[in-house]
């Protein structure tokens, strides 16, 4: 009993410290920088594979370990962000940067003429710039189209999966994506919804998600103020869910754990940063897997996870789980 209490006590103040968090607009704040590179341990002449290169937190943090004669390549699915972290880093010029998904790692080192690499290293999920952008319409915060794609070339938005997909499918998604207790009845919401209209922008979404759970913006506000401001937004499981939809990023992550091995040097490490149960779950059975097939020589068998003192820094890095493993 006693030690339940003391979990939920952890995990309010985790949520009332994520829902206070500020990140600069335009920036992100790289998360548990200081862990990564002391299980990585990049040296000097290294090549490291960034796969997840975003505003080029890690990447600044690695490069500072490789030094000049290493080389860093980066990737990113989205382009946009990509365009300005290039400007940023213009003056390196041992940063390759690649717009690609990391399930096409091998494509991306074949294009570097290489096949191997000392390491890789992803940090999943989206930026803050992503997050902030209302034009996308990743976070139920402020209004905007209910896309979703973190790279525009991708064929369907959230707002398309809305359309389409079955109540069960909807229901079955919210529960494995997000842990949504109230999967069923929001699945059964958007079904009855988009019926009488097109499920288009963040608001509509974000009122349907207070109908289903019995509340309204005003009596949601109320729950808010009573809680100190601790409690996880109603709509926040569903929006996670379906960005991991659109994006794929279950299948996407499968299959870098996949090929990673294939792309290491003997020796070499791989590490993954992730933000939800579903995706940490992935991470740990593929590294405990490779270990017993001793293609990994090494693995943590515990996560990683930030000090109080970096959540109260940079409150998003609250969920963030960090794995890694050496290559026999
Ligand atoms: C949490 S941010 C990375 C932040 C970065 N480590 C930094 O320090 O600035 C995640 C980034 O990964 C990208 N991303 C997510 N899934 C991806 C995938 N399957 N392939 C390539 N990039 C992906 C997102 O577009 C986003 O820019």
């Amino acid at each position: 009993m006693k030690r339940k209490t003391t979990k939920q006590n952890r995990q309010n103040r985790l949520r009332h410290l994520r829902a206070k968090g500020k990140t600069v607009p335009g920036t992100h704040k790289p998360v548990l920088v200081q862990e990564v590179l002391a299980a990585l341990q990049p040296k000097p002449g290294e090549t490291i594979l960034d796969c997840t290169v975003g505003f080029g937190g890690h990447a600044q943090a690695f490069l500072e370990q490789i030094g000049p004669e290493g080389l860093l390549i980066g990737m990113d699915m989205d382009d946009n962000e990509l365009e300005r972290t290039r400007y940023r880093m213009k003056d390196y010029d041992n940063v390759h940067l690649h717009h690609a998904n990391f399930s096409e790692i091998q494509d991306v080192l074949h294009r570097e003429g290489l096949e191997k690499v000392d390491v890789i290293f992803a940090d999943l999920g989206v930026s803050s710039m992503q997050i902030d952008d209302a034009t996308r319409g990743i976070s139920y915060k402020a209004d905007g189209p209910l896309d979703m794609r973190m790279d525009p070339t991708l064929e369907k938005t959230s707002s398309d999966l809305l359309a389409e997909m079955s109540e069960s499918e909807l229901g079955h998604a919210l529960w494995e994506l997000s842990d949504e207790p109230d999967h069923a009845i929001i699945a059964r919401f958007i079904v009855g919804q988009r019926q009488a209209e097109s499920i288009t922008t963040v608001d509509q979404l974000v009122r349907l998600v207070l109908n289903a759970k019995g509340l309204t913006p005003r009596t949601w506000k109320q729950q808010l103020k009573r809680s100190g401001f601790g409690s996880l937004h109603p709509a926040a499981r569903t929006f996670q869910a379906l960005r991991i939809l659109v994006n794929d990023e279950l299948g996407s992550l499968s299959r870098l754990l996949e090929t990673a091995p294939k792309s290491l040097v003997p020796g070499g490490r791989i590490g993954i940063i992730s933000f939800h149960s579903g995706e940490d779950r992935l991470v740990k059975n593929s590294f405990r897997d490779g270990y017993k097939k001793k293609i990994y020589s090494a693995i943590r068998p515990q996560v990683t996870t930030p000090r109080t003192s970096e959540i109260v820094r940079n409150p998003r890095s609250a969920s963030a789980k960090f794995r890694w493993a050496q290559k026999t």
